[in-house]
């Protein structure tokens, strides 16, 4: 490790640019998103091999609802087909999955995949995965103070930072958006407080 680049021990990234890199190909959007999953299964695996400890990518927010309901769809078929594909290979490479956001609005099966795919890989520890899916950072401040509320707990900030979704992991030390658009469109909103921001022009497929 070169000292003067240390490698940071959380990597969180904005994976956009699906849309555009289909489109630039003439294809349809939902590929644009299975190449994006190509990307991030080799992420993962450099992250593991530098040394970082957790990764959280931010696979759909809150606001994704609001497109075409039949890129809603492929969406959700893709999560469930990626979990099916993807995590014995997790299992293999000790990489620890969890699934952030509301699951309230989720479908059943798609519930289902997330729970088996947290499930298969919850005696792993290696690298941790955080998938941000149906997740926005208003709603994990919001449903961590309605949490506080429920057990009657006083609203600190170290009680609000014990009840929000990403509680398990450190704050990010690096937040990447890929894509060329410089906001941060609802993530880790809390936690991005001190992170280093990076943003690239070159789409999520593309990205290495
Ligand atoms: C990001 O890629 C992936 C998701 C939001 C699911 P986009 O689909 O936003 O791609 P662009 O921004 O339209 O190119
Ligand atoms: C952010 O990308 C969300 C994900 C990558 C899942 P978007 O493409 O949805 O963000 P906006 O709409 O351009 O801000
Ligand atoms: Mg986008």
């Amino acid at each position: 490790m070169n000292p003067s680049h240390p490698t940071p021990n959380h990597v969180a990234i904005v994976m956009d640019g699906n849309g555009r890199w289909a489109t630039r190909r003439f294809l349809p959007r939902v590929a644009g998103h299975k190449a994006g999953v190509d990307s991030l299964r080799r992420c993962v695996r450099i992250c593991a091999e530098r040394g970082v400890s957790v990764l959280t990518v931010f696979a759909f927010s809150s606001e994704n609802w609001n497109r075409p309901q039949d890129e809603v769809s492929g969406l959700m078929e893709l999560l469930a087909m990626a979990i099916g594909r993807e995590v014995p290979q997790l299992v293999k490479d000790g990489v620890r999955l969890y699934f952030v956001g509301e699951r309230a609005g989720l479908s059943p099966a798609i519930k289902l995949s997330l729970e088996k795919g947290e499930a298969a890989t919850a005696a792993n520890a290696g690298l941790i995965l955080n998938v941000c899916f149906n997740y926005g950072g208003r709603w994990d401040m919001a449903q961590a103070a309605r949490r506080l509320v429920v057990e009657g707990k006083p609203v600190t900030e170290s009680n609000l930072d014990a009840a929000l979704a990403l509680a398990h992991v450190p704050d990010p030390d690096l937040i990447i958006r890929t894509g060329g658009e410089q906001r941060i469109s609802n993530f880790l909103l809390w936690q991005a407080a001190y992170s280093e921001l990076y943003f690239t022009d070159t789409l999520w497929p593309d990205f290495d």
